[in-house]
């Protein structure tokens, strides 16, 4: 029996570009068995409940899902599902690479940034309260124990991926406790345990905003506390085409969960305009994260060499094409076959 996957299909657009980006996976022959679980809206109509505990289950069984985006609902209603995950399976280090690729024209040249985001704590703790009337205070988490995993599984990171400098973007000249105490951590691990093997830096994350969008090239991998992660994701998918190409995976210690950074993009939704790209790549970090080496390497070249010729009939609107998700897939899985 093949290697199982779970496989959340999401909301929005999450359904279209899951099945071309399991049709694109298939076409590779590695035999994998998806496994369904439910998560979102459509979980809601049938369980319930946004994250049945089935799904949490079907994870932990089968080590690694892929997962399409997820709405939430803004100012009301239930926490976030991917929140949840995250929290509930422990999957505390996004990875998320941000490469410039081949055909592909923005402001920036030879862009290459691995963003790792801490993905439990901080102010996704979802405590909020009401003190008084017209008074909200949010509660922002930062414990050791998980500033100095993130920060051991960075710098791992790394050394695995041969990078040489590491850069912390936080704000603790203001929130002086919490992320304070996220930089006290990130500073320990290197002096212990990687000084002679990454270079370490620090920065504010305003001027780390600045020097970003000043020139992206001078940045290796970062590493961010939640909040932080999450914002300065989008703003580095901008440097290299957009949310419709940038991936990323959730890791923890016992399963992992490949997803894009993008959302559900309720825009595009159901109009067969969204680029699976994005979530083909994080199947490509999954296939890699599986040890398939061979297969890894054959499904990138059969997107690069589409990116390359850069054919509209080819490619998806974002990128100045006009193939819908689903011709986008057939490209590709032409490749693959040919
Ligand atoms: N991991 C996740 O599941 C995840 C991540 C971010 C946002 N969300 C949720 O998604 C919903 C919509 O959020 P949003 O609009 O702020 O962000 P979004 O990422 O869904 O969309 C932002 C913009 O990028 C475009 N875009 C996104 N993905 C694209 C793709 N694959 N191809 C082409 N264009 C693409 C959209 O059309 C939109 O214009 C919200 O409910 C939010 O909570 C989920």
């Amino acid at each position: 029996m093949g290697q199982k996957i779970g496989l959340i299909r999401g909301d929005g657009i999450g359904p279209e570009v899951t099945e071309a980006t399991v049709r694109v996976v298939d076409a590779l022959g590695l035999g994998f068995e998806w496994v369904p679980l439910p998560a979102g809206e459509r979980a809601v109509e049938k369980y319930g409940d946004v994250l049945p505990q089935r799904t949490i289950d079907g994870i932990l069984e089968c080590k690694v899902a892929l997962k399409g985006p997820v709405t939430t609902p803004i100012g009301y209603g239930f926490k976030s599902v991917n929140v949840q995950l995250r929290q509930r399976l422990s999957l505390f280090a996004a990875i998320r690479p941000v490469r410039s690729l081949p055909g592909i024209k923005t402001r920036y040249e030879d862009v290459d940034i691995v963003v790792v985001r801490e993905n439990t704590e901080g102010l996704y703790s979802g405590i909020e309260n009401e003190i008084t009337e017209g008074v909200v205070t949010s509660l922002k988490v930062a414990t050791r124990k998980a500033s100095e995993r993130i920060a051991r599984a960075a710098f791992a990171y790394c050394c695995l991926r041969r990078r040489h400098k590491l850069t912390v973007f936080h704000k603790a000249n203001i929130m002086k406790l919490s992320d304070g105490l996220f930089i006290d951590c990130c500073r320990k691990i290197h002096e212990t345990e990687f000084k002679n093997d990454v270079e370490y830096e620090e920065m504010i994350i305003d001027n780390g905003c600045m020097q970003l969008v000043r020139d992206p090239t001078r940045f290796d991998v970062l590493l961010l506390e939640n909040l932080y992660g999450d914002v300065i994701s989008d703003l580095c998918a901008a440097f290299v085409g957009g949310l419709g190409v940038v991936p990323g995976a959730n890791i923890g210690e016992e399963c992992a969960v490949f997803e894009a950074v993008h959302g559900s993009a309720p825009d595009i939704a159901g109009k067969n305009k969204a680029n699976p790209l994005a979530l083909i790549r994080s199947a490509v970090m999954m296939v890699r994260h599986l040890g398939e080496v061979e297969a890894y390497t054959r499904l990138k070249k059969a997107y690069h060499g589409i990116l390359e010729e850069g054919r509209p009939e080819e490619l998806t609107y974002d990128l100045g094409g006009t193939a819908g998700t689903k011709e986008f897939a057939d490209a590709i899985i032409r490749r693959i076959d040919g």
